[in-house]
């Protein structure tokens, strides 16, 4: 199982990430994640990477697009993986397409968590983040268990500094303008699914299998 997930800053992509990995046993890359770590040892990749994402930038595409291919071509993903916020760029989605064609494999989808702006700023504003595991946490819709430690890992969670509300502003501008055009990019391969992220995370990671589920039968039917 391949799976691209999409959907604007705050969507709930790496709090469902992390439950769609754990049910099908796939890793669950994501190139924030992988900043955020490269950001927190200081490497030169890190010191490149926060000059754009301080800023609510994105990181170039030719820096990105190397990363994820290494980690693709790691032996954990052979039998698949989840994508969360890779492709981000027309670019990145072609270098993928690439990237797949040349392995002579292709997505089982791309996994759109549809969430109006009105809801973002809420989301972002009460998030609190594991810089160990990556694990996402919301004070109010989905604080840990014991305050301001993470329930996978006990290490400490922290606001991300691109969560300032200005912040949150330009990326969502920049995924207006970038990532958005994705969505049709997608839509037009006949690959995306579409699930509606407004709803209590449970509620979305059950239709997220639904759909998921249907996928795995449709390839088998084949
Ligand atoms: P990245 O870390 O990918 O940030 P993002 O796409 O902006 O998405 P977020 O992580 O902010 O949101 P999310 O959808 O994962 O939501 P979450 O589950 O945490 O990227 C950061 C930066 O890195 C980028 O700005 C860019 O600079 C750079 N970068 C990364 N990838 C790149 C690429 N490919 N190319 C170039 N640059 C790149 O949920 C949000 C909050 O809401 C949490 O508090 C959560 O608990 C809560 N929540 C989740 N679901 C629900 C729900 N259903 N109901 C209520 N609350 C919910
Ligand atoms: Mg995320
Ligand atoms: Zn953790």
């Amino acid at each position: 199982m391949k799976i691209v997930l999409l959907g604007p800053p705050g969507a709930g992509k790496g709090t469902q990430a992390k439950s769609i990995c754990n049910r099908f046993s796939i890793p669950h890359i994501s190139t924030g994640d992988i900043f955020r770590k490269h950001i927190s040892e200081m490497t030169l990749l890190g010191i490149e990477a926060k000059k754009n994402i301080d800023k609510g930038l994105l990181v170039p595409d030719d820096i990105t697009i190397q990363l994820v291919e290494e980690r693709l071509k790691q032996e954990d993903c052979n039998k698949g993986y989840l994508l969360d916020g890779f492709p981000r760029t027309v670019a990145q989605a072609k270098a993928l397409d690439n990237f797949l064609v040349k392995n002579n494999d292709s997505l089982t989808t791309a996994l759109l968590i549809d969430v109006p702006k009105d809801f973002i700023i809420e989301r972002m504003s009460g998030r609190r983040v594991c810089l160990s595991c990556g694990a996402s946490y919301h004070n109010k819709f989905n604080p840990p268990i014991i305050e301001g430690k993470c329930d996978v890992c006990g290490s400490d969670v922290i606001q991300r500094k691109d969560d300032e509300e200005s912040t949150v502003r330009n990326r969502l501008e920049i995924y207006d303008a970038q990532t958005q055009p994705l969505i049709n990019y997608y839509r037009d391969k006949n690959l995306l699914s579409v699930v509606d992220g407004t709803q209590a995370i449970n509620d979305v990671f059950k239709n997220i299998c639904d759909i998921l589920g249907r996928e795995i039968n449709d390839n088998y039917k084949e």
